[in-house]
């Protein structure tokens, strides 16, 4: 009999790292029965990228409201995919990484005795404020997991360490990069397509050096101001053009558009759909983000990264030298990337491409576990 799978995510980073799953999980139908469920904890961002790959969601809880509260979305999960389960009746629960999607899908489905899989599994900071509230939601995801799909080495020896069984941890890269390669892919060489993107954004001029923008964690709430003065001053030097899709969350983007909506060179957009957002990535010097996302993708682009936070549950670009981490005081990260734009052996020190987080075969190696996997 074919395993049933339902697939639950509600963000965007979410939706992109399970669409290679979904992909795969179609390729397996002789395995595999399944049904995807969002959350839509994001709804403009997520339906981008659904309608990018071309997934219809079989179950959509539409439960984003305007600033929601962490308990709204956490009770409001529970209960939606509380509802899903029990009528979808599924033999595994997959969920992705660390939102509060994630968290409380899989305590729905322990309610349920659904086992969990989790994917992008084994991330830690070891610190409970930082990134806040991910790195809680990742722990009690791993505590109600069955399978743990890891996206390195490093995430199984954390997991490990939480006592969590060998045999239920496979290290199987992250699906982020086999979402990036499928779309970079589809980009590179395609002069049209790249003709059509920057046709796009008129008022950027792209023979300068663009230095790509994101920014959205919670525990930077209140610091986005600090981090756009650095942003103004750096926009100050005529090499260079700022480029910065802003995040929907308004307490982000309220304090970003007050200080940089009229700043010459900063070129404020809203959140671009993943195959514009590689381009740019493609088309960067340089990357300034707090993003989880952005930080696995940019080592394999060979674009350095300086990450806004003081911690990262991801040092494998640290350790490899295409990440540093900068924290959120403005002069230091106008000080790390003047550097990089003036000292060209500095950039050609952090500008080398390497895959920590993958190889893009992560979602095949998921899916052969599930069909090995006899307690399901
Ligand atoms: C969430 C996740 C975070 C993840 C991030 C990815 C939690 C607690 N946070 O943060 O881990 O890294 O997504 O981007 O799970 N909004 C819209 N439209 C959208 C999306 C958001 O209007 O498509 C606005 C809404 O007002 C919403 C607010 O942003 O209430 C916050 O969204 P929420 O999902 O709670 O938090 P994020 O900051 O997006
Ligand atoms: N991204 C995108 N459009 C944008 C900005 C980012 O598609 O305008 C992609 C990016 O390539 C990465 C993911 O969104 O794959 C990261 O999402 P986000 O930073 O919101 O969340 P995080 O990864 O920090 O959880």
């Amino acid at each position: 009999m074919k395993r049933k799978v339902l697939v639950v995510f509600g963000t965007r980073p979410e939706a992109i790292k399970m669409v290679p799953v979904i992909y795969a999980l179609k390729e397996a139908s002789d395995a595999f029965e399944f049904a995807t469920c969002v959350t839509a904890q994001h709804r403009e961002m997520l339906d981008q990228v659904l309608e990018l790959f071309g997934v219809t969601p079989d179950f959509d809880l539409n439960l984003m409201r305007a600033n929601q509260s962490l308990e709204q979305i956490t009770s409001l999960v529970i209960h939606g995919v509380g509802q899903v389960c029990a009528e979808y009746k599924p033999d595994v629960l997959l969920v992705h990484g660390d939102t509060t999607t994630t968290f409380a899908a899989s305590l729905a489905a322990f309610y349920n005795r659904v086992p969990v899989g989790h994917v992008e599994a084994g991330l830690r900071t070891w610190n409970k404020s930082s990134p806040w509230p991910e790195e809680m939601n990742r722990c009690l995801t791993g505590a109600l997991s069955s399978l743990h799909f890891a996206p390195t080495e490093q995430a199984r020896q954390n997991l490990i360490k939480e006592n969590v069984s060998e045999d239920r941890i496979d290290v199987t890269g992250n699906t982020v990069i086999d979402a990036l390669l499928h779309i970079a892919q589809r980009i590179d060489g395609d002069a049209r397509l790249t003709q059509k993107l920057e046709s796009e954004f008129p008022s950027v001029d792209w023979s300068k050096r663009i230095v790509l923008v994101t920014g959205h964690r919670r525990e930077n709430f209140g610091k986005f101001e600090g981090i756009c003065k650095a942003l103004e001053e750096l926009a100050g030097r005529p090499d260079v053009e700022i480029l910065y899709p802003v995040h929907l969350n308004p307490n982000v983007r309220i304090p970003v558009f007050k200080c940089l909506e009229n700043v010459p060179g900063v070129h404020l957009c809203d959140p671009v759909e993943y195959l514009t957002f590689t381009f740019f990535m493609m088309k960067a010097t340089l990357i300034l983000t707090d993003s989880g996302g952005v930080q696995e993708e940019a080592p394999s682009l060979g674009k350095p990264v300086l990450v806004m936070r003081d911690k990262t549950e991801r040092p494998e670009a640290i350790e490899k030298g295409t990440a540093l981490l900068v924290g959120v005081e403005p002069d230091s990260i106008l000080q790390a990337a003047n550097r990089l734009l003036d000292d060209p052996d500095a950039y050609a020190a952090m500008a080398k491409a390497h895959n920590p987080f993958g190889d893009g075969r992560a979602a095949h190696r998921i899916i052969t576990r599930l069909r090995n996997e006899e307690s399901l």
